[in-house]
């Protein structure tokens, strides 16, 4: 028993960590996909250098599994233009679950709606390639991704649903044209979710409330977008850290929710239509606050009732009021920079 176990431990041990060699026939899928791919062999490091003489497993920018299996391809800025197919030998490599193909030129083609063929993939980056079109409805079938970034394209449409991807820890689909609202998105199951990029799109309707409620949430990025409604008190329930929804028409108070997350270091609601008197006090207590906007709203800001003990005072590099009625300018010491 004890032997057959240790044999066991012996052979498991052997086959994750023999350098494996490269199978033949993902060597030669490897091969094709080179062949299929336009590229400039002046800016390309890797796709360049790949030919027959070696161990697929060694080329830049492969890796391998244990068994010789291509589970990571990074072929970032390799100068690859042109179109890409859905009959792409890419789409052949499915034990793949790393995949960066960012900073490369894909102009004026579309996201294949072939990436669900590659149901190992945690990380798919497809940032700055010009991509065009709405982003694969399939993309949501890619239920083990844990890191998603189709940032600065030029996508359009909707946002698919990523309800199924209860493993997502970044969406990262900043800088494009996307559309439509949020409302309609479950985002409850993505218990793991602690990055949402969504800036500088064209996204509108009202910041769904369980947004807020995601367990796991450290950044919540909205800025640029066409966002409005106003924002409900809730409940808080994670560590929220970094908050940008600047640059939307959010009416109405400030949630003094927002003043209950400890942690919160960037605070940008500046640029909305919120109103009403905020109480400078409610941020009195959070010592890691360091850039705070509220400028150009609707707001009168009430410096009364600061505690007179000055340590309580965040420590701020950017504290931006601008175009808020202030009472009277509260005296902060020892504030490095103000404006
Ligand atoms: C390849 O890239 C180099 C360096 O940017 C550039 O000078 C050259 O014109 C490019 N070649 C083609 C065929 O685009
Ligand atoms: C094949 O790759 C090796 C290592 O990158 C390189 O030294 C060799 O010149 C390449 N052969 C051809 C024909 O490109
Ligand atoms: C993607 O998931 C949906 C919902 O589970 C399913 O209906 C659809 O058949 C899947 N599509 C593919 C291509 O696997
Ligand atoms: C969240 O992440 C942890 C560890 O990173 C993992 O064990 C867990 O399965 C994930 N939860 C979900 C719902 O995916
Ligand atoms: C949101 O945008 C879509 C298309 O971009 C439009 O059809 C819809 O009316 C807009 N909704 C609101 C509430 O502005
Ligand atoms: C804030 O950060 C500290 C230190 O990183 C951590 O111990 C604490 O649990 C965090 N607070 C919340 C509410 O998560
Ligand atoms: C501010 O402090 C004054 C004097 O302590 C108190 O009377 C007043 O109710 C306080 N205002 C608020 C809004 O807490
Ligand atoms: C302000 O800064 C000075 C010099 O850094 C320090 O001596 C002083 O204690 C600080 N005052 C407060 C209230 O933090």
């Amino acid at each position: 028993m004890a032997i057959s176990s240790l044999l066991s431990v012996f052979f498991f041990f052997f086959i994750i960590f023999v350098d494996g060699q490269c199978l033949d026939h993902q060597k030669k899928l490897l091969l094709d996909l080179k062949i299929e791919l336009v590229f400039n062999s002046t800016l390309s490091r890797n796709l360049v250098t790949w030919n027959l003489t070696h161990d697929c497993c060694k080329w830049g920018g492969v890796e391998c599994d244990g068994f010789g299996r291509v589970v990571s391809l990074d072929l970032t800025s390799e100068g690859i233009s042109g179109r890409m197919g859905g009959t792409s030998t890419l789409f052949r490599l499915t034990y793949l679950s790393e995949l960066d193909l960012s900073s490369n030129d894909f102009t004026k083609s579309e996201i294949p709606n072939q990436f669900h063929r590659l149901t190992n993939l945690r990380d798919l980056d497809l940032s700055g390639c010009g991509f065009i079109g709405s982003i694969p409805p399939t993309v949501s079938n890619l239920t083990n991704l844990v890191y998603l970034d189709l940032s600065r394209n030029s996508l359009t449409g909707s946002l698919p649903s990523f309800h199924l991807c209860s493993q997502l820890k970044t969406i990262d689909l900043r800088d494009n044209h996307i559309t439509g609202s949020l409302s309609y998105l479950d985002f409850g199951s993505l218990t793991n979710l602690s990055s949402i990029l969504l800036d500088q799109n064209s996204l509108n309707g009202s910041i769904p409330h369980h947004l807020f409620l995601l367990p796991s949430l450290r950044m919540l990025i909205l800025s640029n977008n066409q966002f409005i409604g106003q924002i409900e008190e809730f409940p808080v329930v994670n560590d929220l850290q970094w908050m940008d929804l600047s640059n939307n028409r959010i009416h109405g108070p400030i949630p003094i929710s927002f003043f209950r997350f400890q942690n919160i270091s960037f605070l940008w609601l500046s640029d909305n239509l919120f109103d009403g008197t905020f109480q400078l006090r409610n941020i009195q207590s959070l010592s890691k606050l360091t850039h705070l906007s509220l400028s150009y709203n609707k707001l009168s800001i009430d410096t009364t009732n600061l505690s007179s003990n000055s340590d309580r005072f965040p420590q701020f590099d950017t504290l931006l009021l601008a175009f808020c009625n202030l009472y009277e300018f509260p005296y902060l010491e020892n504030q490095s920079s103000l404006a």
